[in-house]
């Protein structure tokens, strides 16, 4: 009896855990070399772990603080393998790892409180002004719709002309799609639940103009699926004024010039205004689109009768932002991008402080 149960305990030790297991551990000085998806910036392991957590694909990480060219770099490397863990371990100083907090059922806006001293998030700078210290920075950030972090020099900062200066910066917090493309028998959309996400009393107006275009002023191209989807990334992009969507190529122009609007009449385009302090409907994220193939950012793929099954799938899955079904296979893709505050770059840079909007902490 005892052997047996000496037996069962050294198995469950030994067999390799699941990748659908919510696994919060963190190795420290600890390196899980190779798998590499991509490299990301991030100003500490937490936040990191939380970009894994985000990132379609990633199933285990290694945040490392580097020495490039010219300044200390925050480095997340998010990784995977098929079997969600690392192939080896090997130890490595100041490295740490850990895995995907996709099983644990995490609040998909999380808070991130903590201000980091003599770390800059340079880039992404949409608006600047002075404030008194660092909290206040933090305050005018997170009662500012579109600011998602923040860079505040602090009154010793060397470069004097620029101290006490707050820098409110961007990332985007809405789904993206990041490759639109023709497909017979694809069938894509959104999860019903994502974009809902503004606490305003008013509806907003949808304020479209079709065949129209706004020549010029661009200042961002991505790709929307429809001129409400447009409409959706510009309402989140500080800069944007007005923008044009082009049905052929699924391009989605933003445009910045707040002095004068211009139009001209077009076949292709789709222009419009976005929306500012209203409640959005999630009307246009209910459309089903055929045709079309919403390609990569697959979280995972599962068997469904139909585009409807799938679309409910993606809805009731708290990570799913958008799918495509494939009829012939039958097959569901559920699909995401990040949408946390991602700071372009991260670095060293004595007396500056950088943190976080506290939207989702209240
Ligand atoms: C940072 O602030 C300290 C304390 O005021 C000061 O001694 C130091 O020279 C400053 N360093 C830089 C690089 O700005």
């Amino acid at each position: 009896m005892v052997t047996r149960l000496i037996l069962v305990g050294l198995l469950s030790l030994c067999s390799p855990s699941s990748s659908q297991e919510c696994n919060r551990a963190l190795v420290e000085n600890m390196d899980f070399p190779g798998s590499d998806i991509i490299s990301l910036y991030s100003p500490d392991v937490k936040h990191c772990q939380l970009l894994c957590t985000q990132h379609p694909s990633c199933s285990f990480f290694t945040f490392v603080c580097d020495w490039t060219t010219d300044a200390w770099h925050f480095y997340c490397y998010l990784k995977s393998t098929p079997s969600g863990q690392p192939n080896t371990q090997t130890p490595m100083q100041g490295a740490t790892s850990g895995f995907s907090l996709k099983a644990c059922n995490l609040d998909q806006k999380p808070c991130l409180s903590e201000v980091y001293q003599n770390v800059d998030f340079p880039g992404a700078d949409y608006r600047f002004l002075f404030t008194a210290d660092s909290e206040e920075c933090q305050r005018v950030c997170t009662q500012d719709p579109a600011c998602q972090f923040f860079t505040f020099a602090q009154e010793n900062f060397s470069d004097k002309k620029i101290r006490y200066k707050c820098h409110l910066k961007f990332s985007w917090n809405v789904a993206r799609t990041p490759i639109i493309v023709r497909k017979a028998g694809a069938t894509s959309g959104f999860s019903h639940k994502v974009h809902q996400t503004e606490y305003f009393d008013k509806e907003c107006q949808r304020k479209l103009f079709p065949s129209t275009d706004i020549p010029g002023n661009d200042f961002l191209s991505l790709p929307a699926v429809s001129p409400e989807h447009c409409q959706i990334l510009c309402s989140a992009h500080p800069r944007c004024t007005y923008f044009t969507h082009n049905r052929n190529s699924f391009s989605c122009y933003l445009k910045n010039n707040p002095d004068e609007m211009v139009t001209s009449a077009t076949e292709a385009g789709t222009s419009g205004l976005p929306h500012r302090s209203c409640q959005l409907d999630g009307n246009w994220a209910t459309v089903a689109h055929e045709g079309i193939d919403f390609k990569g950012s697959d979280i995972r793929d599962e068997a469904a009768d139909n585009a409807e099954a799938c679309q409910r799938k993606c809805t009731e899955d708290p990570h799913c932002q958008f799918y495509t079904y494939v009829t012939s296979w039958h097959r569901c893709f559920l699909k995401r991008v990040i949408t946390m505050p991602a700071p372009p770059k991260v670095t060293k840079v004595t007396n500056a402080s950088s943190g976080f909007s506290l939207k989702n902490c209240f």
